[in-house]
């Protein structure tokens, strides 16, 4: 069983708080929104779990072994902009993982090569980055992080960047892609009916310093379906969430 326990985490740039003791916790297969202002410190929690960003204090632990401040390990990242690397092609970009895990060539390839097509881009694994769309790029990334198998997935508001109706394909290709293979999601996001739509639970948090103003159990049932955008539970949740945050805002 997969199991997250961040605790009391702490960051400072500079001198100014971003995070003052934030904690939270994932369970086996659970999708989990963070859901807040831009600025209130969603990025930075983010990648103190990855281990990029060194906490103050604090603690994260993964499957019961303490992994603050270290990369790797057990970890998928998807970010806003897929930063994949220009000079490798898509099959490339997507073994990339599996070469660092010290996976030989013929198997990363066919992995690689399934999880390219688990995301629909059968044809294009020699493409390079820039031939690709935006969308088509995120599905790369999504590849990529899918591709070593982590037990946490980290995603960083990964659809942020990309049209409506893009955006709309990528959350249910998300969805379809984790319930085949469901692991613990950290979702970023600052789009209410994103989190809605796509989490198990969602943290609601203030502006910087981030703190959780509340936490939403979402009560819809999975498979999630574009009606359940027009379902009334829906829209309530999504007008006192918003509510909440404009009372945040303001004060
Ligand atoms: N490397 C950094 N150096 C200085 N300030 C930073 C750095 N990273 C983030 N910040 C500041 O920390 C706050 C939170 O940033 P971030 O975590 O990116 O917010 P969010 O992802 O919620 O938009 C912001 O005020 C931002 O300017
Ligand atoms: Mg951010």
């Amino acid at each position: 069983m997969s199991h997250l326990i961040v605790t009391d985490i702490h960051k400072s740039f500079s001198g100014t708080p971003v995070l003052t003791g934030q904690s939270l916790q994932v369970k086996d297969g659970e999708f989990v929104a963070l859901l807040g202002p831009s600025g209130c410190g969603k990025s930075t929690l983010l990648q103190i779990v990855n281990g990029l960003i060194p906490a103050d204090r604090g603690s994260v632990v993964l499957n019961g072994e303490d992994i603050t401040g270290r990369t790797g390990k057990g970890r998928g990242m998807v970010f806003q902009g897929s930063e994949l690397m220009p000079w490798r092609s898509a099959l490339e970009n997507v073994a990339f993982g599996l070469e660092v895990m010290g996976i030989g060539r013929a198997q990363r390839t066919a992995r690689a090569r399934e999880y390219l097509h688990l995301v629909g881009l059968d044809g294009f694994e020699h493409s390079w980055p820039h031939q690709l769309s935006g969308g088509m790029q995120q599905r790369v990334g999504i590849a990529r992080a899918f591709c070593i198998q982590p037990s946490l997935l980290l995603m960083d508001e990964p659809f942020g960047a990309l049209d409506v109706q893009t955006r709309d394909t990528l959350q249910d290709e998300l969805l379809r892609i984790w319930e085949s293979e469901p692991k613990m999601v950290l979702f970023v996001t600052h789009g209410i009916e994103e989190a809605l739509y796509l989490a198990d639970r969602i943290l609601v948090y203030s502006k910087r310093p981030a703190s959780v103003l509340r936490e939403i159990q979402v009560p819809f049932e999975r498979p999630r379906r574009e009606d359940m955008k027009m379902d009334p539970r829906f829209l309530e949740l999504r007008r006192e969430i918003s509510e909440l945050l404009r009372d945040d805002a303001a004060h």
